[in-house]
């Protein structure tokens, strides 16, 4: 089976509703999309599942979830306003723009031209003004990363739950960057979601709490389906860390442009709750201080009984994108197969959990009535399993039904025919997904097959 292509994704996602450019009557707008009626529950079960591993299967970790609009002081103390930047260059020629690390051999990307401005550094962040008053100074970000908002509201966490190391503060939501070359799809997009943890260790400690969180979730990528095979965790060399991090592991994936960052593993060490804490001299700080914080009134700290001493924990950051793990979740499903009649199909090998429509039920004929019934009945029946979408697909014709749900992954078909009405007793046919195998299930025992099926 050769690779999945981005093209076979991307006209998948549009036909049958999973993703959209963004303002596309328009022309489009760059580095923008929109999740269509089965993207959205695509994600959100992604989503989803992230949370259920992440804190409600742990005795470790709270959520949270905060603003997206930033107060300009927190991005100032951390760093970003100073050193969130991608180096950029413009091609005189051509006149298209790029990250200087784009150039290939100092050349253009594009064009090929040598003749390219001199490198200067982009800020991301996207600035917006907050309040009525446009005065050049109140204004605020939207924020480039949700991990701010869970440090400047460690002490808030820590006071309402008394929490001590180790454990986590759990965000998900948007986050935005103004990318100078959005590109690939969902891969690089300028509005996207993250799924990020900030794990808040004893220091000394986080060498080995980083393992940890790298094995953890290279198991929960492979439980969202993606085989290890495509996989490939990789030690960022110390020269490229981010401005926050003293070590960094890198998920890689097999994309189908390449293989790319699917999630990041940062030890943070106490740089941020560092940086955003008041009287710093207080402490052992191993981080560097970004600028003296003269406007906190915070101790990001917590007391060691034992020591009878402040200190601040060090973070490790398991940092996911939900747009990547989209695409990378899809590009795992897609799959076209030949069938011994010689016809082809595509098929969507989803986990169940992340199918955005769990069952069809198909009724063989729309303009019979006890068949309608019948189907409309399993339908309620089946959503108070509370599995997810239950969809109700009276399109009138078998064939074409079975195909649309291989391509957006529904794992079972339930059918209701003549049989169901007029034998004893009752049934349905049940076809999966997979194998295309279809089997009969009495009505009654309906509830129960698929309970079990998705439990
Ligand atoms: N808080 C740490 C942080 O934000 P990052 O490596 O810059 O680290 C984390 O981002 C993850 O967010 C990435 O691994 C990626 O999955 C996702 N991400 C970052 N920029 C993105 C973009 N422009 N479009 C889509 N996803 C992005």
């Amino acid at each position: 089976m050769p690779a999945t292509s981005m093209e076979q994704l991307v006209s998948l996602c549009k036909r049958r509703g999973f993703i959209f450019q963004n303002a596309d009557i328009y022309g489009g707008f760059q580095g923008l999309y929109d999740f269509g009626p089965l993207g959205v529950e695509l994600k959100n079960n992604l989503k989803a599942a992230w949370w259920r591993a992440m804190v409600y299967e742990r005795d470790d970790v709270e959520g949270v979830d905060c603003a997206i609009l930033t107060h300009r002081k927190v991005l100032h103390y951390s760093g970003h306003e100073d050193t969130f930047s991608d180096p950029m260059v413009d091609c005189k020629d051509c006149k298209c723009r790029m990250r200087a690390d784009t150039l290939k051999d100092g050349k253009c990307s594009e064009c090929g031209s040598t003749n390219l401005t001199e490198i200067r550094q982009f800020n991301l962040m996207f600035k917006t003004n907050v309040g009525p008053i446009d005065d050049g100074e109140s204004f605020g970000y939207l924020r480039p990363e949700t991990a701010q908002a869970i440090f400047v509201n460690f002490k808030n966490v820590v006071d309402s739950t008394s929490r001590k190391v180790p454990f986590g503060i759990a965000q998900m939501g948007k986050s935005f960057r103004n990318e100078i070359t959005p590109r690939n799809f969902i891969f690089r997009v300028r509005e996207f979601e993250q799924m990020e943890l900030e794990f808040f260790v004893e220091p000394g400690t986080d060498l080995e709490w980083h393992e940890k969180w790298k094995e953890a979730r290279l198991k929960w990528w492979q439980e969202q389906g993606l085989s290890m095979e495509n996989i490939k965790p990789v030690a960022i060399p110390k020269e490229d860390l981010a401005h926050y991090s003293k070590a960094t592991y890198d998920i890689y994936y097999k994309f189908p442009h390449g293989l790319e960052e699917l999630e990041g593993i940062a030890d943070r060490t106490d740089y941020d709750l560092a940086n955003h804490s008041k009287n710093q001299s207080e402490f052992k700080i191993s981080a560097h201080v970004h600028d003296k914080n003269v406007d906190s009134n915070s101790k990001l700290a917590l007391y060691d009984e034992e020591k009878k001493e402040w200190f601040i924990p060090f973070v490790i950051e398991p940092s996911a994108g939900v747009e990547r793990g989209v695409l990378a979740v899809l590009t795992e499903a897609y799959t076209e197969e030949k069938l011994e009649n010689g016809n082809e199909r595509i098929v969507l090998k989803l986990k169940k959990h992340l199918a955005p429509i769990k069952v069809a039920v198909i009724p063989l004929k729309r303009n019979n009535e006890q068949i309608m019934a019948i189907a409309h009945k399993i339908k309620k029946d089946l959503l108070k399993l509370g599995i997810g979408r239950v969809s109700l697909e009276d399109s009138g014709n078998i064939g074409k039904a079975y195909r649309r749900h291989d391509e957006v992954g529904t794992p079972i078909c339930v059918t209701v025919d003549f049989e169901t009405i007029e034998a004893e007793p009752a049934s349905v046919t049940i076809r999966d997904r997979d194998t295309m195998r279809q089997h009969r299930v009495n009505l009654i025992d309906l509830p129960d097959y698929v309970k079990e099926f998705f439990s």
